[in-house]
């Protein structure tokens, strides 16, 4: 069975991790639209439009599921997505939602949504936590984490001095929600930040969603990964190496 994941950048990458971990998958085509990376900042036609694209491109290949790994495209195009597609596919707000219900059951815990501008002002996590009952909620796009973990500046002053001015206004949350598949490469540094937060990752959400949602009667021995690029396919190569801690 294969499986496509698709961002638009290196962030799906941290959705890619658990997959090849679990190994429910006999091989996965990635594609980071990095020549338009941001998708975050523009507007629902924009990511519309280049999720379609991205969508037209995953035909080229014979897999059974899309996963979008990006949660901007899950917060405003899944359905559209989802309408003609050849194969199945699979937005992970939905699965971030069922990861919380599982590891959160609390409704009065404070919470604190990280995403990119046009997730938070898409109100998607918000509406199916409401929907939830639970009641402390904030939301926060801090924008400048995206690029910074496109550059690959974990550990930085300036991720640092970003954490600094996006936070200043926010007391320990008992949950972060990462919103946005970029936010799992920064993980540790919010974590030094807040440390006792629980961070809810899309990638792990996603991995027990599909087994709850599809039928899978084995493991593979290993899932072989391909990975392509809008842009410069050897930066996303070298992040991937890096991140996923194999030869690609
Ligand atoms: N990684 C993406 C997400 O989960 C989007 C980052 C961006 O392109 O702005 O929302």
């Amino acid at each position: 069975m294969k499986a496509g994941v698709f961002d638009s950048g290196v962030g799906g990458l941290t959705v890619v991790k658990p997959l090849l971990e679990e190994k429910l998958f006999s091989e996965i085509i990635y594609f980071g639209d990095t020549a338009r990376v941001p998708y975050g900042v523009k507007d629902r036609n924009t990511i519309t439009r280049y999720a379609l694209e991205a969508v037209e491109f995953f035909k080229n290949f014979d897999i059974e599921v899309l996963i979008i790994a990006c949660n901007t495209v899950s917060a405003y195009a899944i359905e559209q997505l989802q309408k003609d597609a050849p194969f199945k596919i699979v937005g992970v707000i939905e699965a971030g939602v069922m990861a919380l219900k599982c590891k959160v059951p609390q409704r009065k815990s404070n919470i604190l949504i990280l995403g990119t501008k046009a997730t938070i002002s898409s109100g998607k996590y918000e509406k199916f936590l409401e929907y939830e009952k639970y009641s402390n909620i904030i939301s926060l796009a801090p924008s400048l984490f995206v690029p910074i973990a496109e550059e690959g500046l974990f550990g930085s002053v300036i991720l640092e001095e970003a954490m600094k001015h996006y936070f200043k206004d926010i007391s320990s949350p008992d949950v972060i929600i990462l919103g946005c598949t970029h936010f799992p490469l920064i993980a540790k540094d919010l974590t030094n930040f807040f440390p006792n937060a629980l961070l809810i990752h899309s990638g792990e959400a996603i991995v027990e969603f599909l087994k709850y949602n599809f039928k899978f009667s084995k493991k593979f021995e290993e899932t072989k990964l391909k990975i392509f690029a809008s842009d410069n396919p050897s930066n996303l190569k070298k992040i991937a190496k890096i991140w996923l801690k194999r030869e690609i």
